[in-house]
């Protein structure tokens, strides 16, 4: 379809300060997890908070076709019948994973211990990105998946294969990598260890221990055996603050706005954002902090502030991978020049979000420059007109954040993947006073 198509494509800008106090829908990371893990439990799972989006729906259709029941009392709850370790059937057509790299990769790992064979297929965007990262440690630990030329999905997985552990460096930070090789080492002989060069998300881990699988881990660390049973447990899932994100950018660089943001998911290896955002200046205060199913949650009072650009430490990186588009929209309107380098996993996400951030915000008149792995941006206005999000969510509803800062209206082509992880982004924004919507 084309970005021209209005139900592709928003309308969005000039805003107003955003107002009230609102709840962004639940983590992507987490509700992936909980499915998997709360399908090859022993047991009931009950999830509650769960992304309703494209990407963890997929991962949900993808264990009912492997013969899990999924019952789905609304919205935001789901009840898995998991069917033990060794219960999944095979399925003779493709799974199809969407839009969603965790998903695949997580799959990848679970799926090279069974019995059977598999086929992992997504969408035009994550049929372009890397899968070696995974099947070059999986084939180590003696599994066998075929990919396309340049290690592209499809993954063509071979069941039947013993796994046995291995103790694996990651080359890249990458917490997708590490959960694959974890859930691969449910299945094999022996321990597998995982060592990171920098410590990313650990939902794979908590998750597990919370299933009652022996595991030992601290930051850039984990250990586990085969051989043992996952234990069905009920999941709360925390709202995304990578959702929560646009909001903070937004809140922070439209004047005259005071936004509560509620419950959201503070564990510090997603909170990079947070701390470059209070380096650049900004207000926000952390209210009510709180434990909510094992992880910390707190609400966010966000409120307009002079923001200045700063040179993102590179240590911040992977605590904040997701949340680089939102930032380069702070760093666009911020005062001075923000640098950001040692990010080059940017270009292997959802898009090239170092390319497509630097394209679109170059269109509405901002001053950035793309460098190997970052940019370099000078702050100061933006003006109205026509930007692409390439299919990635998180560019469209960076490019929303922009759009109120913008003297005039932008339109954001693309943006049907915002489903993916944040449906009714747009009504939520709207009720927060900013203006963005279809056509
Ligand atoms: C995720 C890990 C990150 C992140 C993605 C979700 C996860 O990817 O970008 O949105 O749930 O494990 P990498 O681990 O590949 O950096």
């Amino acid at each position: 379809m084309s970005a021209s198509d209005s139900s592709q494509a928003w309308t969005a800008g000039p805003g107003a300060a955003l107002r009230g106090s609102i709840r962004v829908p639940g983590d992507k990371s987490v509700s992936h997890r909980a499915v998997m893990l709360g399908a090859l439990a022993q047991g009931v799972t009950r999830v509650t908070g769960f992304l309703e989006g494209e990407d963890t729906r997929a991962t949900a259709r993808v264990f009912e076709q492997l013969g899990v029941r999924i019952e789905t009392p609304s919205a935001s709850e789901r009840i898995v019948h998991g069917v033990g370790l060794h219960g999944l059937r095979g399925s003779d057509a493709p799974l199809d994973c969407g839009n969603a790299g965790t998903g695949m990769r997580l799959l990848a790992g679970a799926l090279a211990g069974q019995g059977f064979d598999s086929v992992l297929i997504g969408d035009a965007s994550l049929s372009k990105r890397p899968m070696r990262r995974v099947t070059e440690p999986l084939a180590a630990m003696g599994a066998r998946i075929d990919t396309v030329e340049g290690g592209l999905p499809p993954l063509r997985i071979h069941g039947g294969r013993e796994l046995r552990g291995i103790e694996y460096t990651l080359p890249v930070a990458s917490a997708q990598v590490k959960s694959a090789l974890l859930l691969a080492g449910l299945y094999a002989q022996g321990d597998t260890v995982v060592h990171e060069p920098h410590p990313t998300r650990d939902y794979t881990e908590r998750m597990l221990a919370a299933f009652g699988w022996p595991i030992e881990f601290s930051p850039g660390y984990a250990r586990l055996s085969g051989g043992h049973a996952l234990r069905a447990t009920d999941v709360a899932v925390p709202a995304d603050f990578s959702s929560a994100a646009f909001f903070l950018v937004a809140a922070s660089v439209i004047p005259g706005s005071e936004l509560l943001l509620e419950a959201v998911g503070m564990n510090p290896r997603r909170t990079g954002l947070l701390s470059a955002l209070r380096l650049m200046g900004a207000d926000i205060v952390e209210e009510n902090p709180r434990s909510e199913g094992g992880e910390p949650v707190a609400d966010l009072r966000v409120r307009h502030a002079r923001l200045r650009g700063v040179e993102v430490p590179q240590a911040l990186v992977p605590d904040m991978i997701d949340e680089f588009p939102a930032l380069f929209v702070a760093a666009a309107v911020a005062e001075g020049r923000t640098v950001v380098s040692g990010a080059a996993e940017l270009r292997v996400k959802e898009s090239d979000r170092i390319a497509t951030m630097a394209v679109g915000l170059r269109a509405l008149g901002a001053n950035i420059e793309e460098t190997p792995d970052g940019a370099i941006v000078d702050g100061g206005a933006l003006g109205g007109g026509a930007v692409e999000s390439h299919g990635d969510h998180r560019i469209a509803m960076s490019f929303a954040v922009a759009a109120q800062l913008a003297a005039g209206e932008v339109r954001i082509g693309d943006v049907a993947n915002v489903a993916t992880s944040f449906p009714g982004f747009e009504e939520l924004a709207a009720k927060a006073g900013m203006r963005v919507g279809h056509g």
